[in-house]
């Protein structure tokens, strides 16, 4: 049998832990007892493989999948995949998804009374080039209270995952926007110990990307391992080495 590779482990308090009580969820859904590492199996670093084929424009403009155009600020949501050596990671499938203006989602267990879009589904994917560069055009998501605790209130995010060439690669994190008061006082957001890791989660305003008369660009890297790696919710797996 072919001999399978590592993945390596994250740096202690750069990435979120399980258990977080602040986070009032995670107290239920963190395991009671150590982890076990079990080893990579041919399947999991080996596929799936995503092809061009798998993303088309409307996948990554969220303002064209529907009729009309939805309410909101348009927005660019640009960056780079890249490893601990900033190389860049082609091919990588990136997804998307978000809540609408208003700060709801399109999914049944969201029950906020906030109204939902019928030109905005909130989901989206693209493939990164050679440089490692994605591209999402959409709206600035709302923010949305949650019953964390009194008066909790998510501050504005959006969700990505990122697929490398196995599943052992994917990475699920959230990005957020700067200047965004709730920052300070979302749980999640702080489930990373560390500052200057936690901040690499918010978002940087990009002129460069930013189109006039059309939409305000934001700029947010992944970088998928290392020193400078981005917190990321599903880290126990591993990143790729
Ligand atoms: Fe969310």
């Amino acid at each position: 049998m072919t001999a399978i590779a590592g993945y390596r482990r994250y740096a202690p308090g750069t990435q979120p832990p399980h258990l977080h009580p602040p986070y009032v969820s995670s107290i239920k859904r963190a395991p009671s007892q150590p982890l076990l590492q079990i080893p990579y199996t041919l399947s999991e670093v080996t596929g799936p493989v995503f092809g061009p084929e798998i993303a088309d424009v409307k996948a990554s403009d969220l303002t064209r999948q529907h009729s009309g155009a939805p309410l909101g600020e348009r927005i660019i949501v640009s960056g780079r995949v890249i490893d601990e050596d900033s190389r860049p990671q082609p091919h990588m499938l990136v997804e998307l998804w978000q809540a609408n203006a208003a700060g709801r989602y399109l999914h049944k267990l969201d029950q906020h009374d906030a109204p939902l879009d019928p030109n905005f589904t909130g989901c989206g994917h693209a493939l990164t080039d050679a440089e490692g560069r994605y591209r999402f055009v959409t709206i600035r998501p709302g923010e949305y209270p949650w019953m964390n605790h009194h008066n909790a209130w998510r501050a504005a995010h959006i969700h990505f995952s990122v697929f490398g060439p196995a599943f052992a690669t994917r990475l699920v994190t959230q990005m957020y926007f700067p200047g965004d008061p709730l920052i300070a006082f979302d749980p999640i957001f702080h489930c990373t110990a560390d500052e200057s890791a936690r901040n690499r989660l918010i978002s940087a305003f990009d002129w460069e990307t930013t189109m006039p008369l059309h939409a305000l660009g934001y700029k947010f890297d992944i970088v998928l391992s290392g020193r400078d790696a981005t917190p990321f919710e599903d880290h126990h797996r591993g990143a790729k080495t």
